[in-house]
């Protein structure tokens, strides 16, 4: 009963969790409207899109939303449309999902790696200050996981430097700080609506402002540079990066579950987070002791803890590699993350970029963004479960399965193990 599943024996959890993506008649019936309407896509009055964006810009709080194609291509936008071009610095925390830095790249910018606050994993704003250049035209804060980056710091540097702030609010919709919602603090805030993400219709995104001008230059960059309103003229250089009308339609469903999905997360992540901080070698980001007041909601896209081996340790050898942990606890039945993380400097684009066609990266810190990846895990809807809706009744058995590992480690401490399960 007790060998480890990872060598032969019984999952300790069979029954699979709740999942996620997770719909309803809602959604289908949603989808048949589009259907029969026949507008299945382009931007009008009257549109699913423009619907959905007077949604979320209701729900964010900002007079301004524009849904686009991806996050990626929201952040294209963003970056663009506050001048971004070839020689420009942006400056990128180096633990964030690539995509972050490969916007920057994309438009002939450099981006600038910086490190992280290893209690919350989100941009530290010291750092951010100290790689600060002539040529730095940006900077990207990353809502991390769901915890909102320091907003009050970054809207300091703002001030100070004359800086646009972008918020990468990619795995951040319903995270607040002091009461505002992400995406509403900065200059531009862009959301990704792809599969994981809080609400999601599979791909998608939204680019939001307070600012009319960068408003009406967002609307125009990803429909081909079309002045808003429609007219076939084209005064400036665009893409099309539009959503399409099936996936507004299903991410306006999406968006009315938000609260009450993001109150069973908080739940759910507040109980794992207590229980499994007890565990000796997991420690959760944030502690739940440590939660900064000026968060307000998190948006618990995951729910992270950092692992230390040596915790795991018996007798003389090294400790449990992260790898090891995160395969044990995948195969007892626990969703978690599958492949190791690797910090923004070190992913091969930006490591080996003397041969490529791109502007290289610099990377002025690294060292918290590097140690992080090396030893944080994961749950939640980054890996693509709806673990975080489950209650405690559910939960117990990703506690229960920790502590089987913890029991039983020292059996796995020979085996060498792929980074990737
Ligand atoms: C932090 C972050 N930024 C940007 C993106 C890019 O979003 P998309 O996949 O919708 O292009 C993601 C998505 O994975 C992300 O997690």
């Amino acid at each position: 009963m007790n060998t480890l599943a990872l060598l032969g024996g019984q999952p300790l959890r069979a029954r699979p969790f709740q999942t996620w993506p997770q719909f309803d008649q809602a959604e289908l019936d949603a989808l048949a409207d589009v259907l029969h309407s026949r507008r299945w896509g382009g931007i009008y009055n009257g549109s699913q899109g423009e619907s959905f964006e007077t949604e979320l810009a209701a729900y964010l709080q900002v007079p301004h939303a524009s849904v686009v194609s991806s996050g990626t291509a929201g952040l294209m936008i963003a970056l663009r449309a506050v001048g971004v071009g070839p020689g420009d610095e942006v400056i990128v925390p180096a633990m964030t999902y690539v995509a972050t830095a490969t916007a920057v790249s994309l438009l002939g910018g450099t981006p600038v790696f910086v490190d992280i606050d290893p209690a919350t994993l989100t941009i530290s704003g010291s750092a951010a200050e100290a790689a600060i250049s002539e040529k730095t035209k940006a900077v990207i804060a990353v809502h991390l996981g769901g915890h909102p980056a320091d907003m009050d710091r970054m809207c300091a540097i703002s001030r100070r430097y004359g800086l646009p702030i972008i918020e990468d609010c990619a795995q951040s919709l319903g995270a607040a700080w002091n009461s505002c919602q992400t995406g509403s603090l900065g200059n531009i805030g862009v959301f990704s609506f792809a599969n994981t993400k809080n609400i999601t219709a599979g791909e998608g995104g939204a680019v939001v402002t307070h600012d009319d001008k960068l408003a009406a230059r967002i609307a125009s960059l990803r429909d081909h540079g079309r002045p808003p309103g429609g007219a076939n003229n084209h005064p400036q250089l665009g893409w099309n990066l539009r959503l399409g009308e099936f996936q507004s339609a299903i991410l306006r469903v999406q968006l009315a579950r938000l609260k009450d999905q993001l109150a069973a997360k908080a739940r759910g992540a507040a109980y794992l987070a207590a229980e499994l901080s007890s565990v000796p070698g997991l420690t959760s980001i944030p502690m739940p002791t440590d939660f900064d007041p000026r968060v307000t909601a998190h948006g618990w896209f995951s729910l992270a803890f950092t692992f230390n081996g040596e915790a795991f340790r018996r007798g003389n050898n090294d400790g449990l590699s992260v790898t090891a942990f995160r395969a044990a606890l995948h195969a007892e039945g626990i969703p978690v993350q599958r492949r190791d993380l690797i910090a923004c400097p070190d992913e091969p684009i930006y490591a080996d970029a003397n041969s490529r066609d791109y502007s290289s990266s610099r990377t002025a810190s690294a060292a918290q963004a590097r140690a992080a990846c090396a030893s944080v895990v994961l749950l939640g809807q980054a890996t693509g479960s709806g673990l975080l809706f489950e209650k405690p009744e559910e939960l117990v058995d990703v506690v229960r399965a920790v502590e089987k590992i913890h029991e039983n480690q020292h059996l796995l401490l020979d085996e060498p193990f792929a980074s990737t399960f």
